[in-house]
């Protein structure tokens, strides 16, 4: 018989089941959705007011997070039962301390401190657990950048350890980009030098994979369950479109399951990790993993019964996750995303809103995100399902195509 699992409480009462949310983007918004639909109460925290998350959830604080003294003094007022990091930017040392306290962090405080910077889980991939990587160095000058690049080989991938979406990535082909990368990899990225030190990098060498993909793997109570792998590309640093399922040879599969237990295993703790691999022939590179829904996973929210956002939901709250179904006929064996993007300042506003859902299967998600400042941020992604993954790619494609954002 399954276990009759944990007792969840009523929202807004002192039986309440309290979960913070630290991050309020996109992926946080779908899980307090999923979330608030097995009643538990959802405060929303991020650096800025009116976040996604934060607009569906019971309550919202506007805290910086990598602040340990305004992190703790939230947790200490809202005394949830379970903190859901949903970014790698957090003072990760307060949630060792909370989680010594008896509060659930998810999926454990070690696994947020080992994500947040590129350095902690690509020595425990590589150097504990002996997963296959790219080569790889760190380094903190522009000189051992050098001597780094002339170990692993040209052409190779600079990337500072604190950094997501692409920020300060890039790639070094010719001896004479090394100045290059080495300045944008110091602006690009999360932390500040400090002293004669630069922000510290890793130069890996580039790998010329067949294709990437995320495997997202859920540590539950249940144990351990893998969906199936979607593929994605990625233009800066940064995901445009992602499909489900991304076809594989049995054994690149057998082997991309066999490094996602290991690493998550490793991690422990229980809910979604997304585990990034590159895949050449038979073989799988780690690469990195977010121990959180991933935003090329936006793709089930159309291709499974139980998104990647109710996956996480169930397990983070200690209910046992069954292996997904997928949604769809005979016609519908594949689904795609495609992030929609916006650029400038101001506030998006979404034009031919009705075009974008007139492409079969497609839905979209429009983030409402209150303000884009400066630069390319995703604001809305494009959901479809075809015959076939070249078909539901189509489709997000053209559907993502209609969708015309403007920044009022
Ligand atoms: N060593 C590498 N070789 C080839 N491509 C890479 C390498 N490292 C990163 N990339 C490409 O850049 C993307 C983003 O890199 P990643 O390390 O995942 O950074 P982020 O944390 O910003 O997502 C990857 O999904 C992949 O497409
Ligand atoms: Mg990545």
């Amino acid at each position: 018989m399954t276990s009759p699992g944990p007792s969840l409480g009523t929202p807004l009462s002192p039986h309440a089941t309290r979960v913070l949310l630290l991050g309020s983007g996109e992926l946080g918004k779908e899980v307090a959705i999923e979330l608030q639909r097995l009643g538990a109460e959802v405060v929303a925290v991020d650096r800025y007011a009116d976040a996604p998350a934060m607009q569906v959830a019971h309550r919202a604080h506007v805290v910086d997070m990598l602040d340990p003294a305004a992190l703790r003094a939230v947790i200490d007022a809202e005394r949830p039962d379970v903190v859901v990091p949903e970014i790698e930017a957090i003072a990760t040392a307060v949630l060792a301390d909370v989680e010594a306290d008896g509060v659930r962090v998810v999926p454990t405080a070690r696994a947020t401190r080992l994500t947040m910077d590129r350095e902690g889980i690509r020595r425990l991939a590589a150097e504990e657990l002996g997963l296959p990587t790219s080569p790889y160095r760190f380094v903190d000058t522009l000189d051992d950048l050098r001597a780094a690049v002339a170990a692993v080989g040209m052409p190779c991938v600079v990337k500072p350890v604190m950094s997501s979406s692409g920020k300060g990535q890039s790639v070094i082909r010719d001896a004479d980009d090394v100045a290059a990368s080495w300045e944008y990899a110091q602006t690009g990225g999360r932390a500040t030098a400090t002293g004669d030190a630069g922000v510290r990098v890793i130069v890996e060498g580039f790998v010329d994979f067949d294709y990437e993909i995320t495997l997202l793997t859920v540590r539950s109570a249940a144990g351990t369950t893998f969906c199936p792998p979607i593929g994605h590309v990625q233009e800066d640093g940064d995901y445009r479109e992602s499909w489900q399922p991304q076809p594989m040879s049995d054994a690149a599969l057998a082997a991309a399951q066999a490094v996602a237990a290991r690493v998550t295993d490793a991690l422990g703790g229980w809910g979604v990790f997304g585990v990034e691999l590159f895949v050449v022939g038979d073989q799988v590179l780690f690469s990195e993993v977010s121990p959180r829904p991933h935003d090329t996973g936006l793709v089930t929210l159309v291709s499974q019964d139980l998104s990647q956002f109710a996956l996480h939901a169930r397990a983070v709250l200690g209910l046992p996750v069954p292996e997904p179904t997928r949604i769809g006929g005979a016609d519908q064996q594949a689904a795609a995303s495609c992030a929609v993007l916006a650029e400038g300042t101001g506030i998006p506003v979404f034009d031919g809103v009705g075009a974008a859902l007139g492409v079969p299967t497609a839905q979209v998600r429009l983030f409402g995100k209150p303000r884009v400042e400066g630069g390319r941020r995703r604001v809305a992604v494009t959901l479809a399902r075809g015959a076939d993954v070249e078909e539901a790619r189509a489709r997000a494609r053209e559907s993502a195509a209609a969708l015309a954002v403007r920044l009022a």
